[in-house]
């Protein structure tokens, strides 16, 4: 069985580098389905989650090529089969896109109802609204998600609410569909570019993603190339705030600042010193932080998946702090093992109330890819030995995280126990 032991209070120091942005690589990866033509795609994160969904392309007879450990080639000129593998899909949540790539390409598609980190209800019901109304059938028979079209044209689709899977699935299915397509309060995520500035390389027509409307001019056909994924404002954002959580001074390499407004500004309200360059930050943190009030919300609001590494960093500031969620309506089943540490939170409904102290060292458990995440930062600030129990859940999202984390001083390792 695998732990990540950490032994705290050692301060950081030093550079460290992001790597390519989870949530844009498993839809840009699905998204080269639609091509016919090689694209090779560079800046992939080497994770877990990445590799399961290279798989489920292999599976599809899609000609997969690792080139070198961030690079990767798919030719998707001749698939075999509209029906993705049932056990690799329902492990993870961005095997729906797969039903967008496939039903834009093939007219129908396959997938197992979509699995991943577990937060309450995960429905896909917009999605489908958006496949309907591109004019394709959706049912759901024994676990899987299946959608036909004779053909699909262009619509105008109003998400209820700006979801990113389904803003993402639809541009998908729309990009080869006859006409336009218009998504109307689609979410405007920094991944929701990506992909769309993805489809455009390879010969898409999609204008607007980044706002709340998107455009989607149909093409007869896409064309290989090369794309490089965006960096992770996830990583980015956690590696921020384990500097400031474990204190010292960490320059956080490779990241677009513009993305990270919302997670700096907090820092700032809290007493961190943050410096912003062209593409990188560094956070200084000296002495005591103090508590602030936290909402998480839709781009460019504070993500919700920096929720629990902030409630992490809040345990360890001085004063009270109130953390809401308003995005997922049950993504506070970490806070127990942060109580395990020491940390005084209780949750009232949407809201988090945390009044900061000291965390002392204990066994946890990662119970979800950003919970994982929290337990490093709050073993990185506390006093003495934190095991992490379960962390190839930390492993779906973040590549080499003990090495990397070593590297600007942290003391943490994987252990195998038998
Ligand atoms: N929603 C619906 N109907 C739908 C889809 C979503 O009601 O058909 C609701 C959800 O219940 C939720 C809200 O809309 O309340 C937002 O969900 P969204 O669809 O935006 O989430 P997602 O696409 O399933 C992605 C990320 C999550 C991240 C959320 C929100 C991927 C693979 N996952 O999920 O990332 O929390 O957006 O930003 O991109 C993570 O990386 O740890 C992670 C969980």
């Amino acid at each position: 069985m695998e732990k990540l032991e950490i032994i705290g209070g050692k301060r950081l120091f030093g550079e460290i580098d992001v790597c390519g942005a989870k949530n844009a690589a498993v839809a840009v990866i699905p998204a080269a389905l639609l091509v016919d033509g090689v694209c090779r795609i560079e800046n992939v994160p080497n994770i877990k989650d990445v590799k399961l969904i290279t798989q489920m392309l292999s599976y599809l007879g899609a000609k997969v090529e690792h080139i070198d450990e961030t690079t990767i080639s798919i030719d998707a000129s001749r698939l075999t089969t509209h029906i993705a593998a049932y056990d690799m899909a329902s492990r993870m949540r961005a095997s729906y896109y797969l039903l967008g790539a496939l039903l834009g390409r093939l007219h129908k598609a396959e997938v197992a109802l979509p699995g991943g980190c577990n937060f309450g209800q995960r429905p896909i019901n917009l999605h489908e609204k958006g496949f309907r109304a591109l004019g394709a059938q959706v049912a759901t028979v024994r676990g899987q998600v299946i959608a036909t079209a004779e053909g699909l044209k262009g619509n105008n689709i109003y998400l209820d609410t700006a979801s990113v899977g389904a803003t993402i699935n639809i541009m998908l299915a729309a990009a080869l569909a006859e006409g336009r397509t218009v998504i109307e309060n689609a979410a405007r995520e920094p991944h929701i570019v990506d992909v769309a500035n993805f489809l455009n390389t390879m010969g898409a027509n999609v204008r607007g993603a980044g706002t709340d409307v998107i455009r989607i001019n149909g093409v007869e056909k896409m064309h290989g190339g090369t794309y490089s994924i965006i960096p992770d404002q996830i990583e980015a954002g956690t590696f921020m705030l384990a500097a400031a959580a474990a204190g010292g001074n960490v320059l956080v390499k490779n990241v677009i600042p513009k993305h990270m407004e919302s997670v700096v500004s907090k820092l700032e309200e809290m007493g961190v010193k943050v410096t912003e360059y062209d593409d990188s930050i560094r956070v200084e943190r000296d002495g005591d932080v103090h508590g602030v009030r936290v909402k998480t919300n839709y781009y460019p609001g504070f993500p919700t998946d920096m929720q629990p590494q902030m409630v992490a960093l809040l345990s360890t500031a001085s004063g009270t702090s109130i953390m809401t969620e308003d995005v997922w309506e049950n993504r506070f089943q970490y806070i127990g093992e942060l109580q395990r540490m020491g940390a005084d939170i209780r949750v009232e409904g949407k809201s988090a109330i945390i009044n900061g102290g000291r965390l002392c060292g204990a066994p946890v458990r990662a119970t979800d890819l950003r919970a994982g995440a929290a337990m490093i930062i709050a073993g990185l600030a506390a006093e003495g030995k934190t095991v992490i129990n379960d962390p190839h859940y930390i492993d779906r999202g973040y590549s080499c995280i003990e090495s990397r984390l070593r590297s600007i001083g942290a003391s943490i390792e994987r252990v195998y126990e038998v």
